[in-house]
């Protein structure tokens, strides 16, 4: 009887010290976690609190370029004037019941280096609001749950706190691809989250303009909220010409000689986007830096250097072709 109970009660004591052992450690993981490990563990934990605390980071107040600053695109240059700059210039004639449709959601697509991020951020730039921009990059976290919960902010922010405003999703299709059953479980939700937050925009003084290559990847769900969809394809020579001159308006040169050469350039580069036009520019004018070295040291300003002929801009294309293809 005795060893029974000295049986039990040694039962009991080993009980005892072990739940006291197991609180103890407990305790001890859940402040190493909270204080000690996680925060050198991972260093981008601090940057995702902070982008579902402030969401700061994703807010933007492009001054330049105007849309008069992108070349060619007339269409789309005149949708967004239309849809955007008015909608948030007169937020009150555009965005009125919550029922009605407003012209509010724009898809620019169209092949690589046409300028469509470039024209998003010259719309918001041009109605003089901010522009919050949303992608993979700056969504995605490994902290389970935290994603939805950045993109419940910032929405929220775009419609209480910056609107009127631009809600601009670049390369949209990086996170809105058709859902399937191959999705995992967190890229699953962002995307019927990102669904459930447009719809809370209706009514909003809030423009959505969302850019990609390959819209036909969009989730049909996701693209059908898209009101309107501006395709922004490869530039004629007349657009080229214009393209050209935009981007060489600090050249200070012959107003009739400059007309002559652009002409000219635009005529040779089918197939050039504008992004290709721009770095062609770009290597034109490093070549004629490699040819005026002295000057280049001696003064410090670039005006005093000669205008580009056509030979020069000829020669940067050697180097260079039309490297994209449409896309559909
Ligand atoms: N229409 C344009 N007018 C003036 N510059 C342009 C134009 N299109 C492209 N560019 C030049 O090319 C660069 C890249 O353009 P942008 O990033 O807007 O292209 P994109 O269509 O968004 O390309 P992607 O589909 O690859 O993202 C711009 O920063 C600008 O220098
Ligand atoms: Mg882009």
């Amino acid at each position: 009887m005795d060893t029974k109970a000295n049986g039990l009660s040694g039962l009991l004591k080993h009980l005892i010290v072990k739940t006291i052992l197991y609180t103890f450690t407990l305790i001890v993981a859940h402040l190493a976690k909270s204080f000690l490990l996680l925060p050198r563990l991972d260093a981008n934990r601090d940057s995702s609190q902070r982008g579902v605390g402030e969401g700061s980071e994703f807010v933007s107040y492009p001054k330049d370029p105007l849309l008069s600053g992108v070349g060619g695109c007339s269409s789309a240059k005149e949708d967004l004037y239309y849809g955007v700059v008015l909608a948030m210039k007169r937020p009150d004639a555009f965005f009125g019941r919550k029922t009605v449709s407003t012209p509010q959601f724009f898809l620019l697509h169209g092949p690589p280096g046409t300028g469509k991020t470039m024209l998003a951020t010259a719309a918001a730039a041009e109605a003089g609001v901010p522009l919050l921009s949303l992608n993979a990059s700056n969504l995605e976290s490994k902290w389970y749950g935290d994603t939805p919960r950045i993109l419940d902010k910032v929405f929220r922010d775009a419609r209480e706190r910056y609107s009127p405003c631009v809600l601009f999703f670049d390369e949209i299709d990086s996170i809105g691809r058709r859902r399937n059953e191959m999705d995992c479980a967190s890229s699953y939700t962002l995307k019927c989250e990102l669904l459930r937050n447009l719809d809370t925009l209706k009514g909003s003084p809030v423009c959505v303009v969302a850019c990609t290559n390959c819209p036909g990847s969009l989730d049909p769900a996701l693209r059908r909220r898209f009101a309107k969809e501006v395709r922004v394809g490869l530039p004629d020579e007349n657009e080229r010409l214009s393209i050209l001159e935009a981007i060489t308006v600090e050249e200070r040169w012959n107003k009739m000689r400059r007309g002559k050469v652009l002409k000219e350039v635009s005529r040779l580069t089918s197939g050039y986007s504008g992004s290709d036009l721009a770095s062609l520019y770009s290597s034109v004018k490093v070549e004629r830096m490699k040819a005026n070295l002295d000057m280049v040291l001696s003064s410090p300003s670039s005006t005093a250097l000669p205008p580009l002929c056509l030979r020069q801009w000829m020669e940067g294309m050697k180097g260079e072709k039309g490297m994209i293809r449409d896309t559909k």
